[in-house]
């Protein structure tokens, strides 16, 4: 069966899927520069915080396989890398996978560089190791989505003792599927394996304003992999738990994350502090699917997290494909509508922070993390080892 994906690359040649463009057109990309990247992550054509580093990473090891370091000594090799990579750092602030992918990057050229010291083509191979070191991140984020998938749907199997007669419905926020990631997806990829196993009833999406990643790229995916769903707006969440609540049909709320710190508190897109408050109210589990690549056990609590501010114009205006008057949509005409008084005020936060009091799980690639006794998240058996 044919995937979804939102990163192709060979070694020199990297493309990305515009997804400012989806659901209507499928246009990739090429990125062959990390200012090439920048944009592309800052104007969101890849968005999702793994898809993000991914892309950042692959960008400078395309601009080194193609010349772009005219450095001559190890040393100068290192600078250059170091000032590519905390460019490239700058393009988006709240998801910490870049910066992580950034920090596992320097350690890897470091390294290469104590092994090539003294050699002639030291240069070549501390560029090679780079190269190497980034097409591994791309490798190991399909391997750790898989793992989350499996690892999330058993834990709801578990909670909820559910199986093909007793099948779970579910709600998600944003996207965090294939077009998040390399492939399969976090969240969303909990929601893949439910359903492969015959575990989901019905997966349900909300639009998420302003961005629309749920109605655009979400609603997309779920269609493109015949998995039931249904799309609501953002504002419809709790009327959906409360008429599903007598027959606990809605089992999770699954989301993803950009950035998890050490006490669990976890940034993710806009509006899902909100459907956690509402899940705890209607007795709903509220699960995040987080690869180890999105925590960050340097920031001890929410409050130390950055939010990224976005441009007013993302709510007052909107683009979208033309609709012919037969229902069919014409993907060539593309058109940017104003829906909201240009003169107004705008706030849009792009992520909010759900406190871990209303987290039930974490599912990593090493498996579900809960809160013990104490009510404390502990991530230091998960966090042993990264590579
Ligand atoms: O602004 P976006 O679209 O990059 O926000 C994406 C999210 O909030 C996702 O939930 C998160 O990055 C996890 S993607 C696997």
């Amino acid at each position: 069966m044919a995937t979804l994906q939102a990163i192709k690359y060979s070694r020199g040649k990297l493309l990305v899927l515009d997804q400012l463009r989806l659901p209507h057109e499928h246009h990739y990309d090429e990125v062959s520069t990390c200012e090439e990247a920048f944009d592309c992550i800052r104007s969101m054509r890849v968005r999702g915080a793994p898809a993000i580093a991914i892309v950042a990473a692959l960008a400078y090891a395309v601009e080194l396989h193609n010349g772009g370091c005219s450095a001559t000594t190890p040393e100068e090799v290192i600078a250059h890398l170091d000032s590519r990579l905390d460019y490239l750092k700058e393009s988006r602030p709240t998801a910490v996978d870049l910066s992580n992918a950034i920090t596992l990057l320097k350690l890897a050229i470091r390294d290469a560089k104590i092994e090539a010291m003294g050699h002639p083509e030291a240069k070549d191979a501390i560029m090679t190791s780079y190269i190497n070191a980034a097409e591994r991140i791309l490798e190991k984020d399909l391997e750790t989505n898989k793992s989350i998938g499996a690892f999330g749907a058993t834990w709801l199997q578990q909670q909820y003792n559910a199986s093909p007669e007793r099948p779970l419905s579910v709600l998600t926020h944003c996207n965090t599927g294939s077009l998040a990631t390399s492939g399969h997806g976090t969240a969303l990829g909990i929601i893949r394996s439910l359903h492969e196993r015959s575990l989901l009833k019905h997966a349900y999406c909300t639009e998420t304003r302003p961005y629309n990643q749920g109605s655009r790229l979400t609603s997309f995916e779920l269609v493109f992999e015949g998995i039931p769903a249904t799309l609501i707006t953002d504002s419809m969440a709790g009327a959906l738990f409360s008429l599903h609540r007598e027959h606990m049909h809605i089992g999770a709320v699954i989301v993803g994350a950009d950035r998890v710190v050490r006490n669990g508190d976890t940034a993710n897109k806009i509006g899902t502090y909100s459907l956690a408050v509402l899940a705890r109210y209607h007795g709903v589990k509220f699960v995040v699917a987080a690869p180890t690549t999105s925590i960050d056990l340097e920031t001890e609590t929410g409050t130390g997290i950055k939010i990224e501010e976005r441009k007013p114009e993302e709510l007052t205006q909107i683009t979208g494909a033309v609709v012919n008057p037969d229902g069919t949509v014409d993907a060539t005409k593309s058109v940017r509508v104003a829906i909201a008084d240009q003169r107004i005020g705008v706030w849009n936060p792009a992520f909010d922070v759900t406190p871990h009091d209303l987290i039930d799980a974490i599912v990593t690639e090493k498996g579900a993390v809960v809160k013990g006794a104490d009510g404390k998240f502990d991530f230091s058996e998960v966090m042993s080892e990264r590579w």
